[in-house]
C-alpha cells in the first residue's frame, strides 16, 4: 500500500466488526508512529491503549454518564469555536447531514439522531480505543504535534488493515475516562482513536464526506 492509497482508503469508520486486533501488530505500528516529528522534538503525547475487559467498563460507564449529562461533564477545550461562522460552520452542517442521510435518520428525528451519537461512546463497536493526553501546559504548536502523530498512526494502521475513527467525543467525559485509566490532573484528554476492522455492510461505512476544492484552500505565490 502507498501512502497515497493510505490517505485514499482511510476513513472515520463508525461501525466496527468485533474481530479483535493483534496487540503486536498495534505495538509495531505504535512504535512506527512514534517517528512523527514534533517542535523541538518534544513528543507532547501520551497515549492509553484500552480494549477487553477495561474497555467495556470504560464504555459501560461513559454511556451512563453521557444519558445522565448530555452536556457533559466538562470543557476543558472547546471542540468548536463559538460561534462557527462559515465556511466552517457550513462544512460541519454538511458532514453531519451526510451521516444522517446514510443513516436515513431525517432532520427532526432528534432522539434517533441522538442515540446515533451515543454510538461514539460504544467506539462504534470497535475492539480498541487508543486515548490521546496532552499536557494542559502545553500550546497550540504541541496540539498540532499531537494532529500529527494521530494521522500518521491511522495511516499506519489502514497499511494494517485496520481502521479507525478519531473522537473528540470522548472530551467532555474526560473525568470518567482519566478515572478509569488513571490520569494525573495535568493532562488532558484531547481525543480517543476508535480502531479496528470495518464493517463493509454498515451504511454509515458507505457516504462520502467531500472536501473544499483545491481553489478554496491552496493559493500558490511565485
Ligand atoms: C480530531 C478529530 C476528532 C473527531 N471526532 C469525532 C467524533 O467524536 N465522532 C465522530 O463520529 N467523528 C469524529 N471525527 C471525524 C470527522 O467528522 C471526520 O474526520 C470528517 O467529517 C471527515 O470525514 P472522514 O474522516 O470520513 O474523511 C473527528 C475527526 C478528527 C480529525
Amino acid at each position: 500500500m502507498t501512502v497515497s492509497d493510505a490517505v485514499a482508503s482511510r476513513r472515520s469508520v463508525r461501525a466496527f466488526l468485533p474481530t479483535p486486533v493483534d496487540e503486536a501488530v498495534l505495538r509495531r505500528v505504535l512504535e512506527t508512529a512514534l517517528r512523527t516529528p514534533s517542535g523541538g522534538n518534544l513528543q507532547p503525547w501520551r497515549l492509553r491503549v484500552v480494549s477487553g475487559e477495561a474497555l467495556e467498563r470504560l464504555k459501560a460507564a461513559v454511556v451512563q454518564r453521557a444519558i445522565e449529562r448530555p452536556e457533559g461533564e466538562s470543557a476543558d477545550y472547546p471542540i468548536y469555536p463559538s460561534p462557527l461562522a462559515s465556511p466552517w460552520r457550513d462544512r460541519r452542517y454538511r458532514a453531519g447531514e451526510d451521516l444522517y442521510a446514510a443513516l436515513k435518520i431525517p432532520r427532526e428525528d432528534k432522539p434517533a439522531r441522538r442515540s446515533q451519537f451515543l454510538n461514539n461512546y460504544r467506539a462504534f463497536g470497535a475492539p480498541v480505543v487508543i486515548f490521546f493526553h496532552i499536557q494542559r501546559s502545553h500550546g497550540a504548536p504541541q496540539w498540532s504535534d499531537v494532529g500529527m502523530l494521530m494521522q500518521t498512526l491511522m495511516l499506519l494502521l489502514r497499511e494494517a488493515g485496520l481502521d479507525t475513527c478519531p473522537q473528540e467525543a470522548w472530551a467532555p467525559y474526560a473525568a470518567t475516562v482519566d478515572a478509569h485509566l488513571g490520569a494525573d490532573s495535568e493532562e488532558m484528554l484531547f481525543a480517543g482513536l476508535a480502531v479496528g476492522f470495518r464493517d463493509p455492510d454498515a451504511a454509515v461505512n458507505r457516504f462520502h464526506v467531500a472536501r473544499a476544492p483545491i481553489d478554496e484552500i491552496v493559493s500558490f505565490h511565485d
